[in-house]
């Protein structure tokens, strides 16, 4: 944990808090795949008077506690949405913080991810990145290709109009039979190929909507959403949000 992190959220016990809260999840009824949108750093950080950029700092701090939880209790597959194609039009300023941010969380993190056996990938066109970014990218995905525990997936300037657009130029340019073209080999042109869909996509912060996110991959998740804003995303509120999709019949259009 930094010294900031120690200033906004305490030095708590890690451990102690952990165990109880991990208990208290039913690993029976796991989601396979979580995807996360992870809304409210800005308000949060408005909330208590400090810059975008301290609500940035301290989600990265989230980000942190969802992997390592997710990785803990036997998720497979977590997906975070870290950068928008959408979020380019945000001032230039928060932009490069966003992505000083990733570059240094792929940077500081890496040997612990290797360590607890995650494995990076990227969604998105990591094209228009900066290029320390892109490199800093680049590197964890490829130190962690072997790792199979869970595997992370980073959408960095992701959407998911622009990853179906892509996909239909494949298709074309791989001038594929029409008749053969099903479910399963438009899956194997996005990003997440190879991947389960998510079962469970959770977002914080109160908005009710998709914003480009995963829109095939979506079909039959559940979707669960809070008022907390992500810096406030803890082990518990995780806890709680895979309880209530423990108790969800998914019936995936039967009945
Ligand atoms: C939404 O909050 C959050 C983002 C656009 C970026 C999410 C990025 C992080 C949590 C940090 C970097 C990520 C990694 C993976 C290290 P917002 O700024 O839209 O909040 P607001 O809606 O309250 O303004």
């Amino acid at each position: 944990m930094s010294r900031f992190s120690r200033l906004l959220f305490g030095n708590r016990s890690k451990k102690s808090s952990d165990d109880s809260v991990y208990g208290s999840v039913d690993k029976r009824r796991l989601p396979v795949h979580v995807a996360v949108i992870m809304d409210g750093n800005g308000r949060w950080a408005k909330a208590k008077g400090l810059p975008r950029s301290a609500g940035h700092r301290a989600g990265v701090e989230r980000v942190r506690t969802i992997i390592r939880m997710s990785s803990d209790i036997g998720i497979k597959y977590l997906t975070l949405y870290a950068f928008s194609t959408e979020n380019w039009k945000r001032p230039k300023a928060e932009v490069s913080t966003l992505m000083r941010l990733l570059l240094e969380y792929l940077r500081d993190e890496l040997s612990e991810l290797n360590e607890k056996n995650v494995r990076i990938k990227t969604l998105g066109d990591m094209s228009r990145l900066p290029k320390e970014v892109a490199a800093e990218v680049a590197r964890a995905t490829f130190a962690t290709k072997d790792n199979t525990g869970l595997t992370v997936n980073m959408a960095i300037n992701y959407g998911a109009r622009q990853e179906i657009v892509g996909a239909v130029k494949r298709a074309v340019s791989e001038a594929v039979d029409t008749g053969e073209i099903d479910e399963q080999y438009v899956s194997s042109l996005l990003y997440t190929a190879g991947q389960p869909d998510p079962d469970l996509m959770i977002r914080t912060s109160g908005e009710k909507r998709l914003s480009n996110y995963l829109l095939y991959q979506l079909a039959y998740a559940e979707f669960y959403f809070t008022d907390t804003h992500w810096p406030d995303f803890d082990e518990k509120q995780f806890a709680i949000a895979l309880d209530d999709f423990a108790k969800r019949d998914r019936r995936f259009g039967g009945a």
